[in-house]
């Protein structure tokens, strides 16, 4: 995890890079530090957020035109002043993400040989090796980062400044992203693209095994053989106003809203009225009649993508299909061989777990095709096919837009699949999925004004989350939203599993919110509701207004409506009501909706 922003140029370096690591603050907030270099290195430090970095700031000049920074998510050493980057031996500072896992044996033999050391992380190494590959071994800076490199395991992106050579910015990439942007008479560098585009749409993605030198006027790649690269300068068409709160309290709230827009982009150019078909011409070459099985493998909301596609997969394709948890899918020496379709779903691109996991799939000869959200991501850049989704920058660490837009390209996925199969069914869901970016926003005007609801149930300590078939996944990824942002204990069952065991919790401090569906889910689903309400429990439903007419639901419930729809799309709708009532509980909370406590937006760690 971690952020990590730089910049060398004529500008005042400080200012740049604070700015830039407002975009990162999503990568880990637990502290922040920035180094400058002038005469000498200025370092600077905070255990918090940007904001205590900024305090500190305001009694310090840190002149100069070089600087480095970096937000932390706490892996080695808890949060603190001392274990916050820049980590500094005499003539060099290093900022780094990722994690070192040889670090305790470096460390010892950096010791032996002098070598005094500030702080509990494994970062610290980095910056003493290479000042001791330069005082002992005699090397100059660019020499002894890359004999430090050869010494390193595990996943690093870190950048370094030397005193020695205060014209350069060095950088190295193994596994951890690391972008340079490329102004006029500048450079930039940063963790992602958006933390960039303030200052310029042109950058270079580093690739595993590189190196580069930042120098105002020139960029240097190199791999970590010492050889020269060529490198391309990609442009990059998203507005920087895509990447903004656009007049909103909260960029969550902001992502909600963007739904409709962000699945008619994921749609847009795949998916034909006329045509009445599905093509993913990015799936081209790909056999799709090999498949016996499909895994869904992921983390967090986009491994309840996963669950949802199984149920759809299943039932559309009947085609067996898992769904793994990524962190545990390598430790378990998965069933896959040449006729698995492996699908890796990340917003982010970066989820650690899910990059090993694709290369265990790799390596047993499965296709692997991803859905991300961030372009040229490790996950994309690593599958053999990739699917985008257009959510566009989601910065709000609770993931809304990603979810959605990841279930519209599913969905797509499935039909597309379909479609060598039969043509039995594909004009109908085709038609379902067209709706959708309408369908979203209906149901977002329908749940705008969830704020009183929201006040009504914010005191609760524990609320039980129901739903059957599709719509556990639902139950799944409403209760997520719930705990993550407004830190009460949320627990989702499969609504029939709730008779052995979660019904002995159940009393009127146990809210229960019910998602309804429909047919045969819904008359079970209904009878689990008449048990949760005759044990006193506070009920609210998901369900439509025909629904609650046709059923004559008790008055006491409290609805949340979605709009009448076709059952393949109404999970993604039942999502809806869930995030904005997760995101008014925790608002009315006075949280801090954004940067949840303890979590990160992207785990780039195991
Ligand atoms: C973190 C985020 C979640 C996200 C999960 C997987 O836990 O806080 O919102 O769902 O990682 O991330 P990915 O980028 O792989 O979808």
């Amino acid at each position: 995890m971690c952020g990590i922003a730089g910049y060398i140029g004529e500008q005042n370096a400080k200012d740049i890079v604070i700015n830039n690591l407002k975009k990162l603050e999503y990568r880990g907030y637990d502290s922040t530090g920035i180094a400058v270099l002038d005469q000498d290195i200025s370092v600077i430090r905070a255990k918090g957020k940007l904001v205590e970095l900024e305090k500190k700031l305001e009694d310090e000049s840190a002149p100069g035109h070089v600087g480095i920074g970096h937000t932390r998510w706490a892996t080695h050493g808890k949060p603190s002043d001392e274990n916050a980057h820049p980590h500094r031996a005499e003539h060099v500072v290093v900022v780094h993400n990722g994690i070192i896992e040889n670090y305790l044996e470096i460390k010892h033999n950096l010791i032996n040989n002098g070598a005094q050391f500030s702080s509990e992380t494994d970062t610290e190494i980095i910056p003493l090796l290479i000042e001791y590959n330069m005082q002992r071994n005699g090397l100059d800076f660019e020499q002894a980062v890359l004999s430090s490199i050869a010494q390193l395991k595990g996943s690093f992106a870190f950048a370094a400044m030397s005193t020695t050579e205060p014209e350069k910015i060095l950088v190295a990439k193994n596994a951890s992203p690391l972008i340079v942007g490329i102004g006029n008479n500048e450079m930039f560098l940063a963790s992602d693209i958006p933390a960039l585009l303030e200052y310029t749409q042109d950058v270079v993605i580093l690739e595993d095994h590189q190196m580069a030198i930042l120098e105002k006027d020139q960029l240097t790649l190199k791999d970590f053989n010492n050889t020269e690269l060529d490198y391309q300068v990609k442009k990059i068409t998203w507005s920087r106003i895509a990447a903004e709160k656009d007049g909103h309290k909260h960029f969550m709230y902001k992502e909600i809203l963007e739904q409709p827009r962000a699945i008619a982009d994921s749609m847009r150019s795949r998916i034909s009225k006329q045509a009445a078909k599905v093509s993913l011409s990015e799936l081209d070459g790909m056999d799709t009649d090999k498949f016996n099985k499909i895994v869904f493998c992921a983390c967090g909301t986009s491994y309840h993508s996963g669950l949802l596609a199984k149920q759809w997969f299943e039932r559309y394709l009947r085609i067996p299909c898992d769904v793994e948890l990524a962190s545990e899918f390598r430790y378990n020496d998965p069933i896959i061989d040449d006729k698995t379709l492996w699908v890796g779903i990340s917003q982010s691109g970066e989820t650690a777990d899910t990059l090993a996991a694709l290369h265990e799939a790799k390596d047993k000869a499965a296709t692997c095709l991803a859905i991300c959200n961030n372009m040229d991501s490790s996950i994309a850049r690593a599958a053999d096919y990739v699917l985008y989704t257009q959510a566009g920058p989601e910065i709000g660490v609770a993931s809304t837009k990603a979810f959605s837009t990841q279930l519209s390209v599913l969905a797509m996925l499935c039909v597309h699949m379909l479609q060598a199969k039969s043509k039995d069914k594909v004009s109908e869901l085709v038609h379902a999925i067209l709706h959708l970016p309408e369908a979203v926003q209906q149901c977002i005007d329908l749940n705008l004004k969830l704020a009183p609801l929201a006040q009504k149930y914010m005191q609760y300590s524990s609320f039980l989350f129901l739903g059957r078939g599709d719509a556990y996944a639902i139950a799944l990824e409403g209760a997520l939203k719930l705990k993550e942002i407004s830190y009460i204990h949320a627990e989702a069952y499969a609504a029939g599993e709730m008779k052995h065991g979660p019904i002995a919790l159940i009393d009127q401090n146990m809210p229960v919110m019910a998602i309804l569906g429909e047919g045969i889910h819904q008359e079970k689903t209904l009878s689990n509701i008449e048990e949760v309400k005759s044990r006193d429990a506070k009920v609210l439903i998901v369900c439509t207004e025909q629904q609650v007419q046709d059923l004559k639901l008790d008055q006491n419930y409290d609805c949340l409506l979605i709009p009448q729809c076709h059952n393949f799309i109404r999970p993604i709708l039942e999502n809806i009501p869930l995030q904005l009532f997760a995101y008014h509980v925790a608002d009315q909370k006075g949280l801090d909706v954004d940067q949840p406590r303890n979590l990160a937006k992207a785990v780039t760690v195991e």
